[in-house]
């Protein structure tokens, strides 16, 4: 096909742009935006983007032409000062030895076998709630997920350091809030909430510099992995510590949120509840789950599957175009900002019936349906490095949960989400426990 030179662009404001929407109402302005193409083009302060949501065009970006693009100059940005040595935050060359680096201890074996532990930690966690018990819901997942990476992949002993991580994760989610106004601001002004990350960043480094003191190179961890391959002369030790405090944070918020989300549409839908329990009743017949439960627990898997859909972690996957490049027919010049937004095609009617419900029942029906409609961990050689990780704790931790209590869950208003690193609600989310 011909190229052309520009994508639709939707109606915006005068100054700010396709911000002032996005600002108001992300989740309904890029829904909204999707309907006037495959590729649209958005003008934000200071930057524009592409904003591509065609499943096809989606592969072609990250997985089949994925050397014309690497992560955005925003993502490499949002990293600065936590983990600019991260893997996240790295582009070519330095990125894949990083990932090479990494790789071992995710292995798909090594992760498997943290099944039990999963199931243990989370078991402990759940029995220290009593029946009538009113919970904050997000802050005991955050928790229960924190301890569960660290007492398995990680080997880190967190205990009373838990506040360190919580702290510096809830000060990167605040700074990369694309509704905060001093987004709009040079770097060099700080602002209150520059400051707060500052200093919640460099109490993380002191827990990570303190956690690499006592770890040792070959260790079953992602610790050893990192101080093993810092001695074979692979990494440095700026890289072995980003990526430690970068695995801090990216292994825990993003599995928390899931698990509430989940919670909030069971609680909603008692037919889906009691299938679950149904399942989980019959397959773990009181005992925990581990690695040879995982497989059979399907109707588990579908629950989690839908609630990545609806409420995927990472809302939206940033790319930038590294050479001059065309995509659906229009021309993208290098360094052209791409943003593929899992929560506008995992919303899609094209591709899914009654898009907005909750119905994990639906993923035993349809399968007609392209495979990047559906993306919560992305595609392609970057995409997550923890995704059995997460899919494995995600079922482990709802089977175990489900065997041992309910839980109603209530929000304050309609639920709305923050635009940030991790899909977090906005709203409080309480539930209370119900034991048989
Ligand atoms: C529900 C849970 C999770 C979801 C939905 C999720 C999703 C994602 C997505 C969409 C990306 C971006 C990939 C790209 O740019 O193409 C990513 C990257 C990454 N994730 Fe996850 N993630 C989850 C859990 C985890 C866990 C548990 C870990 C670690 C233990 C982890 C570590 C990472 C790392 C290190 C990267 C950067 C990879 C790279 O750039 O090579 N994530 N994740």
């Amino acid at each position: 096909m011909d190229s052309v030179s520009r994508p639709p662009t939707p109606d915006g404001a005068p100054l700010l742009g396709h911000g002032l929407a996005f600002a108001r109402d992300p989740w309904t302005a890029m829904r909204e935006w999707a309907e006037e193409g495959d590729v649209v083009y958005l003008r934000f302060p200071g930057r524009s983007q592409h904003m591509v949501t065609a499943p096809e065009l989606i592969q072609r970006v990250l997985v089949e032409r994925d050397d014309e693009f690497t992560v955005s100059r925003v993502q490499q940005r949002t990293f600065e000062g936590v983990e600019e040595n991260g893997v996240a935050a790295t582009t070519g060359d330095r990125w894949k030895r990083l990932r090479r680096a990494l790789q071992p201890a995710f292995a798909r074996d090594g992760v498997r076998s943290y099944g039990d532990r999963m199931a243990e930690r989370t078991a402990d966690h759940v029995d220290r709630w009593d029946d009538g018990d009113r919970i904050d819901l997000l802050a005991e997942m955050r928790s229960l997920t924190l301890r569960v990476l660290c007492d398995t992949l990680l080997g880190v002993d967190v205990a009373g350091d838990e506040h360190v991580v919580h702290d510096a994760a809830d000060a990167l989610v605040a700074k990369t809030d694309f509704r905060r106004v001093g987004q709009l601001f040079p770097d060099w002004v700080p602002t209150p909430t520059d400051r707060r990350f500052d200093r919640a960043v460099g109490e993380m480094d002191d827990f990570v510099a303190s956690v690499l003191a006592d770890a040792s190179p070959g260790e079953e961890s992602v610790a050893g992995v990192l101080l093993a391959a810092r001695e074979r002369g692979d990494v440095s030790t700026a890289e072995v510590e980003d990526n430690l405090a970068g695995l801090l944070l990216a292994g825990h918020d993003s599995t928390a949120v899931t698990l509430t989300y989940a919670w909030y549409e069971l609680s909603r839908h008692p037919e889906a509840r009691r299938r679950l329990v149904e399942e989980v009743e019959s397959v773990l017949d009181g005992d925990l789950p581990g690695t040879e439960e995982f497989d059979a627990l399907s109707r588990t898997h579908d629950a989690v599957r839908e609630t990545l859909r609806l409420y995927p972690p990472a809302f939206a996957v940033n790319r930038q175009a590294t050479e001059p490049t065309t995509l659906g027919g229009y021309d993208l010049p290098a360094g052209a900002q791409l943003m593929l937004p899992q929560w506008v095609v995992h919303r899609d009617g094209r591709f899914w019936d009654d898009p907005d419900a909750f119905d994990p029942t639906r993923w035993g029906r349809d399968d007609d349906r392209p495979e990047y409609a559906y993306f919560p961990f992305s595609g392609g050689p970057r995409h997550c490095i923890g995704m059995r990780f997460a899919r494995l704790e995600l079922v482990v931790a709802l089977a175990t949960m489900a065997d041992r209590v309910d839980l109603d869950v209530s929000v304050d208003g309609d639920l709305t989400f923050t635009p940030s690193l991790s899909l977090r609600p906005d709203n409080d989310v309480y539930a209370t426990v119900r034991r048989d």
